[in-house]
């Protein structure tokens, strides 16, 4: 069986920025992917990294300004900790190669960002994780660390308290194997692809954050779930916040740039949150546009030229020309918000770390938490790297002193007994339909705007999809790349957590940040100036609640 001291899982920025730090502090490192490293989602991240970098800046109005945009649920010292790391990690990122665009004079380009105070978002055109995901790999030298790509994590193995190894799915080998590990990193990413509509890609399926669940780990925050409010229509690829900041505007069916009436100081540029519910709003009272996928708003960009467009939009003009036939230097493109990223996620502390020994998580399979209930655009590519590498400290440091892992053959006989059954049955669910069903059930019941019948409803569709799932049927019989069977684990994954999601949700009895109640319209900094703990009891998940760290902002209105 193999075996190394830090297994890495997910090998998107944060798992290689983990692995990175875990290699050069002299471990032995594995990095475990369901898809080639370069393929990972960090890769579609567009518009670009916040670093308070220009003159007019300053780390103190990029901490304020998260601090804010998170509907003060995020954690203070753990922003101003992250804001403080921003400068270093992307000069960081530009000493390993990152092409970023230059200013006329030279310097990081920046653009505005939603719900920021300054120009502020340091970018690579369009394609900002794409970049830093092509460098970070050049720099991570595959010669250094093991990799397994193409295996699908079903199990966090721990025992006596602790982190023993792992149990995954080699696609291309056809089978489920162990690897022992004294420290396991988790940075599989987002849980997108539980809604129907959604800018993450299909490998989405928030593995790291169920396998962490299941091992006993508590989760934090994951009622939080934002909204782009800019994907293209039908499709839902992202169209980035950069086109905003470019100068892009939001217009409805009657030409009105409609956010004046929801943020009447920045317009467009206000926080996701905000700028979401205005589209839905502006939809739902019969001022946006309907056609065969639904209703939506307008956002132009003609206005900005054809150079700058294509210059710095690249990538989503050419989104735009083939997934919806729509030339963005001459007319407007359709837009409607669809899911993005997940503000909870793993419950760490800065250095990654969870509630069980050995076990770390970074990314957005993390809640550290600095986004609170929103995330600021930008934030999420910074957070990869400043909590990745963190996190592959902190693994190789606990490497260092744990004792050699006892994974048994018995492990892997344990996990995969209840997944080998799926297989042998003769009759059961399709795992397709059944996750087709719960995207349905979380976009109408868990989505932008909330309210307690439609939470019920929804808690009750996934658990009796859950129940459901306990005969789950895998029809292919093949080894070698089963895509019917990575389907179910996925499933299984996602409905584990789509339950904690809404049960969360239900709970919250107030309105924050993305989480809108129409029963609950106000903010109640009371009772919910506090985070959601979920654990897993066989009843479902147990919810606790822990305090929100403040050090130098107390709550006020949140107004942009
Ligand atoms: O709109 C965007 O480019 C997305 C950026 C982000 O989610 O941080």
């Amino acid at each position: 069986m193999p075996s190394h001291e830090v297994v890495v899982v997910g090998a998107g920025l944060a798992g290689q920025r983990a692995a990175l730090a875990a290699v050069e502090a002299g471990r032995d490192v594995a990095l475990v992917s369901k898809l080639h490293p370069l393929r990972s989602h960090s890769g579609a991240a567009q518009g670009g990294i916040n670093a308070a970098v220009g003159a007019e800046d300053s780390v103190d109005a990029h901490i304020f300004d998260t601090v804010k945009g998170s509907d003060y649920l995020g954690d203070q010292d753990a922003i101003e900790f992250f804001c403080r790391e921003a400068g270093p990690t992307v000069v960081e990122m530009e000493h390993f190669g990152t092409i970023f665009s230059r200013s006329e004079d030279g310097a990081l380009a920046r653009r505005p960002f939603g719900g920021a105070h300054f120009p502020r978002t340091v970018y690579a055109a369009d394609r900002t994780g794409l970049a830093l995901l092509q460098a970070l790999w050049e720099r991570l030298g595959s010669e250094r660390f093991t990799l397994y790509d193409e295996w699908d994590l079903t199990r966090v193995v721990v025992r006596e308290g602790a982190v023993q190894g792992i149990v995954a799915f080699d696609r291309k080998g056809g089978e489920f194997a162990e690897i022992a590990a004294k420290s396991v990193v988790l940075a599989t990413g987002p849980a997108g692809r539980i809604y129907a509509k959604t800018t993450n890609a299909h490998s989405c399926t928030g593995d790291g954050i169920a396998a962490a669940y299941d091992a006993g780990a508590a989760l934090k925050d994951l009622e939080f779930v934002q909204f782009h409010p800019t994907a293209l229509l039908e499709s839902s690829i992202l169209i980035t916040e950069g086109a905003r900041g470019e100068g892009g505007l939001l217009k409805n069916r009657s030409g009105e740039r409609f956010m004046s009436r929801y943020a009447p100081h920045v317009l467009e540029l206000a926080s996701r949150d905000v700028v979401s519910r205005a589209i839905v709003t502006e939809v739902a009272e019969g001022r946006g546009f309907s056609g065969p996928y639904g209703g939506y708003v307008n956002l132009e960009l003609m206005h900005l030229g054809e150079e700058r467009i294509e210059s710095r939009l690249t990538e989503i003009c050419d989104y735009a020309r083939r997934f919806a036939g729509i030339d963005p230097v001459k007319e407007p493109i359709p837009v409607y918000p669809a899911q993005h990223y997940m503000m909870g996620g793993i419950g760490t502390d800065i250095h990654g770390a969870t509630s069980v020994p050995g076990l770390f998580a970074a990314g957005e399979a993390a809640c550290v938490s600095i986004h609170g209930a929103n995330r600021l655009g930008g934030n999420s590519l910074l957070e990869t790297l400043v909590f990745g590498k963190q996190a592959g400290l902190a693994a190789a440091a606990h490497a260092e002193r744990a004792s050699a892992p006892s994974l048994r053959a018995s492990d892997l006989e344990e996990a995969t007994a209840p997944l080998r059954a799926w297989s042998s049955r003769k009759d059961g669910e399709d795992p397709s339909l059944l996750r087709a069903e719960m995207q349905q059930a979380m976009a109408v019941h868990a989505g932008i705007y909330r309210n307690e019948a439609d939470m019920l409803e929804g808690l009750r569709k996934v658990r009796a999809l859950k129940q459901r799932f306990e005969n789950v049927r895998v029809v292919d019989q093949s080894g070698v790349y089963n895509l019917n069977l990575t389907d179910a684990l996925e499933t299984g994954h996602m409905l584990e957590l789509a339950e904690v999601i809404l049960v969360g949700a239900y709970a919250r009895t107030e309105s924050r940040g993305a989480h809108a109640r129409t029963d609950y319209p106000k903010r109640d900094d009371a009772r919910w100036m506090r985070h959601t703990i979920a654990e897993r009891s066989p009843d479902g998940p147990k919810l606790s609640y822990t305090p929100v760290a403040v050090t130098s902002y107390q709550p006020t209105e949140r107004v942009y």
